[in-house]
């Protein structure tokens, strides 16, 4: 029997978030990076299991995007992951399905950067490529982020499409590791 378990921040024990990162990494291979976990580790975590088996993940980490002098809160998607053998069988559409749920009852726009091959995924669920420029809010101010293989996608939640025009750039906030 399928269950989803909606775990907030820091509801998750060490065990699970260790078993979660062990689906992710292997999911991934070599296109993880160094941060990749650490930065949705304090998100709202959605964990597809089947017969006490993790089968997939997804977390949605809070953030703030800046665009054309407005603040908005986005839910930041990352870890999405199923595990190797059980992909192609509807499991990414259970997690994203929870994971946008969150965004649009908690933020007012939802952000990922893509990896190549899940790209159309999220394109075919709605989401929509950012093709203006990127900048981030960094200690040392507010820095341009461009990078060939970021793939940026947003999902419009409280906030109306036309208010983010790609003449303006989209500001992320600091984190440690990749900015976006
Ligand atoms: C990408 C991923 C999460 C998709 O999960 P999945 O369980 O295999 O996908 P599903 O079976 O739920 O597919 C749902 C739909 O998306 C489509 N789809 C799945 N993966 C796709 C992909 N990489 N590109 C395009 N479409 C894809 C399916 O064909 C299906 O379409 P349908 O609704 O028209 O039948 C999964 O393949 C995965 O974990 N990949 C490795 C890690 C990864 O790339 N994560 C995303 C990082 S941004």
């Amino acid at each position: 029997m399928m269950d989803v378990t909606i775990a907030q921040p820091g509801e998750l024990n060490r065990d699970v978030l260790d078993c979660a990162e062990t689906l992710v990494r292997s999911a991934f291979g070599h296109s993880f990076r160094t941060h990749d976990w650490l930065h949705g580790v304090d998100g709202v975590h959605v964990l597809v299991t089947e017969n006490g088996q993790l089968l997939a993940h997804a977390s949605v980490v809070a953030r703030s995007l800046c665009h054309d002098g407005e603040v908005f809160t986005a839910g930041y998607v990352g870890g999405v992951a199923v595990r190797n053998d059980q992909q192609g069988r509807g499991l990414g559409r259970v997690v994203m399905d929870h994971a946008e749920a969150i965004i649009q009852a908690q933020h007012q726009l939802g952000a990922l950067n893509a990896v190549d091959t899940a790209a159309p995924f999220y394109a075919a669920r709605g989401w929509l490529p950012w093709r203006g420029h990127t900048q981030a809010d960094t200690p040392d101010g507010v820095v341009d982020t461009y990078d060939p293989d970021d793939q940026i996608f947003v999902l419009p939640a409280g906030v109306s499409v036309d208010r983010l025009s790609d003449s303006t750039p989209l500001i992320c906030d600091w984190r440690v590791g990749d900015l976006w």
